[in-house]
């Protein structure tokens, strides 16, 4: 094939509309804040100004899982790239598709090569971006898919080639549990008999460093975590004042997770006027606004297996700290 027919080629398929979008925002937010504890699904965090302060998250040095994962990536990208056999990457939550760069070339230089990138994410704007310099450095053909991967895996294509699913970043580790469970068994669903499965998960270390990659010096995950205020203000007519609710990171044994929480540092009733709803928080109430679960190797191994996948690969850190996993 000619220089000119293999060059790159973008294709956007919105699954989910900017109205869509605000009517499962809608449902959410009248959900999660009329709930006992108040909680609001970490999707809503990434708005363009959120996915700024998740890249800035990325770079502080207390957040060891971002860079931790990228050399991992880095060192072991082509054994996955050959252990996988795929020539098509999809990746779920792609973002900005920083370190997905390891995998891509990686597959461009193993045996089955690259045809293609699915990218799929809830942030149309930082989705449309990614894609396009992925387009541009990789000269391949890209698909990138605006939805909600709680609801539309079904628009990951499908089209006969081996396909490596990615699922990067530890934000399966977001989920509850009993999404997690079901999210898996939409993923198992999903694989053809050649397709693998690569799960990315931040393994259980000491509380102190768990904290501090939640909870920077700098204010950065603060910032982030008050970010989902300023969203529902903008996207829902709301009154939330983010300079009155405190950033609480804690570490929760039991469940094995990180819990983010914003804390009211006042009684106040905040009116969310496109839902109708007003919202009465007591004096030091807190909203729930994101879990990051950390695993141990054997429990990614046996939440695959009941998810009717299995684990083929683990590729980990020297200092443990970071599991890849393929499937
Ligand atoms: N994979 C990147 C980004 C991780 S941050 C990395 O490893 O650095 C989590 C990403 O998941 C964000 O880009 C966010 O927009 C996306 N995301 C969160 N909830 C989502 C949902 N329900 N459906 C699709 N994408 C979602
Ligand atoms: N998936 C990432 C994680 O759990 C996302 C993240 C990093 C995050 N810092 C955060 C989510 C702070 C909410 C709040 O590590």
């Amino acid at each position: 094939m000619s220089a000119t027919l293999t060059r790159g080629r973008l294709t956007v398929d919105v699954r989910l509309t900017p109205d869509q979008l605000k009517a499962t925002l809608r449902r959410d937010v009248q959900g999660g804040l009329t709930a006992t504890p108040k909680t609001i699904p970490p999707t809503w965090f990434y708005d363009d100004r959120g996915c700024e302060l998740y890249e800035q998250i990325t770079r502080l040095p207390e957040y060891y899982p971002f860079r931790t994962e990228r050399a991992l990536l880095r060192r072991s990208a082509g054994q996955i790239a050959e252990a996988a056999g795929a020539s098509v990457l999809v990746e779920l939550g792609s973002g900005n598709s920083e370190k997905t760069r390891e995998l891509l070339s990686a597959m461009q230089h193993a045996t089955g090569g690259l045809d293609g990138y699915v990218a799929f994410d809830v942030a149309e704007g930082t989705l449309r971006t990614a894609a396009q310099a992925v387009v541009d450095e990789f000269d391949i053909e890209v698909h990138a898919v605006v939805g909600d991967f709680r609801r539309h895996l079904s628009a990951v294509p499908a089209g006969g080639r081996a396909r490596l699913i990615a699922f990067l970043g530890s934000t399966i580790g977001n989920f509850a549990p009993a999404e997690r469970a079901e999210f898996l068994g939409e993923v198992g669903a999903l694989l053809a008999p050649d397709d693998r499965f690569l799960l990315a998960t931040d393994l259980v270390k000491p509380a102190d460093r768990l904290v501090a990659a939640y909870d920077d010096a700098a204010g950065v995950t603060a910032a982030f975590n008050r970010n989902v205020l300023d969203v529902l203000n903008r996207e829902l007519d709301g009154d939330f004042a983010p300079e009155r609710f405190t950033h609480v990171a804690v570490w929760d044994p039991d469940n094995s997770w990180i819990e983010m929480r914003l804390r009211s540092d006042a009684a106040t009733t905040v009116t969310l006027r496109r839902l109708g709803l007003a919202v009465r928080f007591a004096d030091g109430e807190e909203v729930r606004t994101e879990v990051s679960a950390k695993f141990t190797p054997a429990q990614v191994a046996s939440e695959l297996a009941a998810a009717g996948m299995q684990a083929v690969g683990l590729w980990t850190d020297p200092a443990g700290d970071y599991l890849l996993t393929l499937a």
